[in-house]
């Protein structure tokens, strides 16, 4: 029997019916914004490799944070930059300290209109540049890191974290620092868990941008995730989550869009992505170079990170939200 098949009308095309049936959407509200802040600057320094970024002064920070909340991004993530780095790296966690003055001073400008957030990790203030403190072979030390997380966990406690994002990648971190913060009286502040985190190339422009070098020509292949592997990323998300993440976020974004997904189709909690340094500035440079419109390709790489499953995306496009959205 002869079935007809009637071809689909076309629809007068107009933009107005495209966005009424758009599948995704990205808003201000879903982004993150990477803040760097460093001790004993003047004012605010641009940084060569980040195109449109800077390292700022506290000040500077605030009156930049207020600048792009006024656009509607409510979140920050706050990486504090010391003037003095050891092998310890106890300026994370010393009274004080550049991070713990950074989030005062953001919770006394926005209260609870905004969350704030801090990188919890070890090598913006080591001099060694690793992610955690080293054994006597030169090897990165688990354990012993995990304590000094705990101390960096309760040091942003006390100064008013609304999340602490530890991206260290220690075994045991996120359960570590939670029952740090639950013991001393603070289980209201949440863990952003950088759950998947790969030893990927596109860290390149952040070390600039928190003054970090790995010592001999180091990696951290040893601690971060191998990109040709996928089930070890889930294994991470399970345990993250049993040990009590509340987010879990996987990290580099724009390649890892297919895991992405498999993070989002397989836990109930929400799932974050960090569009991370290289991935901006390979947009920006392409951009500067005039091989593609920057704020469109801008656009299109957020909502695809959005369409892979992400809710909330950490990024320094969140600075400039505003015109990449208006186009
Ligand atoms: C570690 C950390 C890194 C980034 C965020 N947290 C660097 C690394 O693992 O080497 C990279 C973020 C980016 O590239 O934008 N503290």
């Amino acid at each position: 029997m002869n079935q007809i098949v009637r071809r689909p009308r076309r629809l007068r095309s107009s933009s107005v019916i495209r966005d009424l049936v758009a599948e995704v959407s990205v808003s201000p509200s879903e982004l993150i914004l990477p803040i760097f802040i460093r001790e004993g600057l003047e004012s605010a320094v641009p940084l060569s490799t980040l195109p449109g970024i800077f390292q700022y002064d506290l000040e500077s920070a605030v009156k930049e944070a207020r600048r792009v909340y006024d656009n509607g991004v409510k979140s920050f993530m706050i990486f504090g930059v010391p003037s003095e780095k050891d092998s310890l790296g106890s300026q994370g966690y010393a009274d004080d300290n550049i991070t713990s003055r950074s989030i005062a001073a953001f919770k006394d400008e926005f209260g609870d209109d905004a969350l704030v957030m801090a990188d919890l990790c070890l090598d913006e203030f080591t001099d060694h540049g690793h992610c955690g403190v080293l054994d006597e072979r030169g090897c990165v030390a688990n354990d012993s890191t995990l304590e000094l997380y705990g101390e960096m966990a309760l040091s942003q406690a006390k100064a008013g974290v609304d999340f602490v994002g530890p991206s260290g990648m220690m075994d045991g971190q996120v359960g570590h620092i939670r029952s740090v913060l639950d013991m001393n009286g603070f289980s209201e502040v949440g863990i952003l868990a950088y759950s998947i985190k790969y030893a990927s190339g596109l860290y390149g422009p952040f070390r600039e941008a928190v003054n970090v070098s790995i010592a001999n020509g180091g990696d951290r292949k040893g601690y971060q995730q191998d990109f040709r592997n996928v089930s070890e990323a889930m294994t991470e998300v399970s345990l993250d989550i049993a040990e009590g993440a509340d987010i879990v976020m996987v990290k580099p974004a724009g390649m890892y869009l297919d895991i992405i997904r498999s993070v989002r189709d397989s836990v109930n909690l929400p799932v974050a992505a960090y569009q991370v340094s290289g991935e901006y500035s390979m947009i920006k440079a392409a951009g500067q170079a005039g091989y593609v419109d920057e704020m469109a390709i801008a656009y299109e790489s957020l909502i695809a990170i959005k369409r892979a499953g992400a809710s909330s995306i950490l990024t320094y496009f969140a600075h400039t939200i505003d015109e990449i959205l208006s186009r």
